[in-house]
């Protein structure tokens, strides 16, 4: 065991043309995340010093999403994709300085699990490759070992009929020292049957130096590439089986975990009750005790504990519910902050605002908050009631305790204690609707 500082690269610049897709292969999601997401949030459990993405096909777009993912992540960018070992080249230079030990990682990898880096990280030959014992060893390069650990990897393409025999196959997770992969990187050549730059190619010439090669196993479920839609959904469906299965583990009571669906970062605490049809969108914290119940969907929200959430109800980027707050059937909100106790039980949209405690939201409330151009907020203090069907016109303040008349449409702030109506006055006509149905009928001739 050896506790080197440790830095990842993680290859992403191939095309993915499997996939039949303008979206490189790494953008696709998987978990309500880019595939490349998943290699970066398993690698940062290491606590990295760097962590380096090597980009190419659509570097522009796998730039934007991973500047998202890990802010502290750098690009380095691979015009032609000449091979897994040009690839690797083309992130040293951001790595100048660096003694410690490089991971290499695939950015369509998502399933390699943190205690299979760990042991990468902590191993103590010179170079590690990740293997694996494959059911189908199809395509991969094989793993030549000896008494000594591994002697080469042999890619398919220029492997024999004995060499392809063997099942103990490449992941393509690699770890070296940087000092050993700055020597004997710019020392692959291109010579074999795919003219390309193989970075298998640094076992044998390290070990050739001396150095010691050794592979590392692990569950084949863990190396699963992704090439095409079809592995894709297979990869969602293995995703999704681990989720459910760890947040049953975790005490959450799930009332059907076949129709649940999690992101890669969805946080539930315990005895939170989760019914059937909830999709989590990324950036989801349920606290313990919630509940939300069937057909709702959530993305980059919040909910506290012994809220109530649901059916039918859509929590977007920047809802933020405080405890005990209720919010019902066909409700949406979004960027907004509900203080304890809110209740908002039906048919409403509030978007930009920040609803005080203990107020009730009457069904069919809108926030008016986009005027075609910008957002505006609204501001409605606590215990305050608002009438069904009330317009909020944004930029808008309801005071504390204040009300508003059902239907109204405000457009001017309302002050504390006061009760606001903005809408036509009613007018009653005795018999009028009587004489009216009689008039209508004797016009159509019944
Ligand atoms: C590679 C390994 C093989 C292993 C297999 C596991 C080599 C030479 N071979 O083969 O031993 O069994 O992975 O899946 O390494 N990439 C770049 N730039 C390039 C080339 C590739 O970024 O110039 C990226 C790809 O986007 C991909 C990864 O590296 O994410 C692997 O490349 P790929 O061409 O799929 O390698 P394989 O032929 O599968
Ligand atoms: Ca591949």
């Amino acid at each position: 065991m050896t506790e080197k500082p440790v830095a990842l690269i993680v290859l992403a610049a191939g095309q993915g043309s499997r996939m039949q897709s303008d979206l490189p292969k790494v953008l696709h999601r998987l978990g309500g995340v880019p595939l490349v997401g998943h290699a970066l949030a398993t690698g940062r459990l290491l606590e990295p010093e760097a962590v380096i993405v090597v980009a190419g096909h659509g570097a522009e777009a796998v730039g934007k999403a991973v500047a998202k993912l890990d802010p502290e992540a750098r690009i380095a960018l691979q015009e032609e994709q000449l091979g897994t070992a040009h690839a690797v080249r083309q992130a040293l230079p951001l790595l100048d300085g660096f003694e410690g030990r490089v991971i290499v990682l695939y950015g369509d990898t998502p399933f390699i699990g943190e205690e299979t880096l760990a042991n990468l990280a902590s191993h103590a030959a010179d170079v590690v490759v990740l293997g694996f014992e494959a059911a189908d060893p199809g395509r991969y390069g094989r793993l030549v070992t000896g008494p000594e650990g591994l002697e080469r990897i042999v890619e398919y393409k220029d492997a024999d009929a004995a060499i392809r025999a063997i099942r103990l196959v490449n992941s393509g997770v690699l770890a070296a020292d940087a000092a050993l992969l700055r020597e004997f990187l710019p020392r692959i050549g291109n010579r074999n049957a795919a003219g390309e730059y193989y970075l298998t190619d640094i076992p044998e010439l390290a070990r050739a130096a001396g150095h010691r090669v050794e592979v590392v196993t692990c569950d084949e479920a863990e190396t699963l590439g992704i090439n095409t839609r079809a592995e894709l959904a297979q990869a969602e469906a293995a995703f999704q089986a681990r989720a459910r299965a760890r947040a049953l583990e975790d005490g959450v009571t799930l009332s059907d975990p076949a129709t649940v669906w999690f992101a890669l970062d969805t946080c539930i605490g315990r005895d939170a009750v989760i019914g059937q049809n909830v999709v989590f969108g990324p950036g989801v914290t349920v606290e313990s005790g919630a509940e939300i119940l069937p057909f709702c969907h959530l993305e980059g929200c919040h909910v506290s504990a012994g809220a109530t959430v649901g059916p039918f109800a859509r929590l977007r980027p920047g809802a933020e519910l405080g405890g005990d707050v209720h919010v019902g059937n066909f409700v949406e909100i979004k960027n907004s902050v509900l203080d304890e106790g809110v209740k908002v039980g039906h048919l409403t949209y509030l978007g930009d605002a920040h609803i005080g405690e203990a107020t009730n939201i009457g069904a069919g409330t809108i926030t008016c908050n986009y005027d075609g151009v910008g957002k505006h907020r609204t501001e409605i203090g606590p215990h305050a009631f608002i009438g069904s069907d009330t317009m909020l016109v944004a930029p808008v303040r309801v005071g504390a305790r204040a009300m508003t008349g059902s239907g109204s449409v405000i457009t001017e702030d309302v002050p504390d204690d006061a009760l606001a109506l903005g809408r036509a006055k009613q007018v009653t006509k005795p018999g009028l609707a009587t004489r009216l149905m009689q008039v209508l009928r004797q016009k159509k001739g019944n």
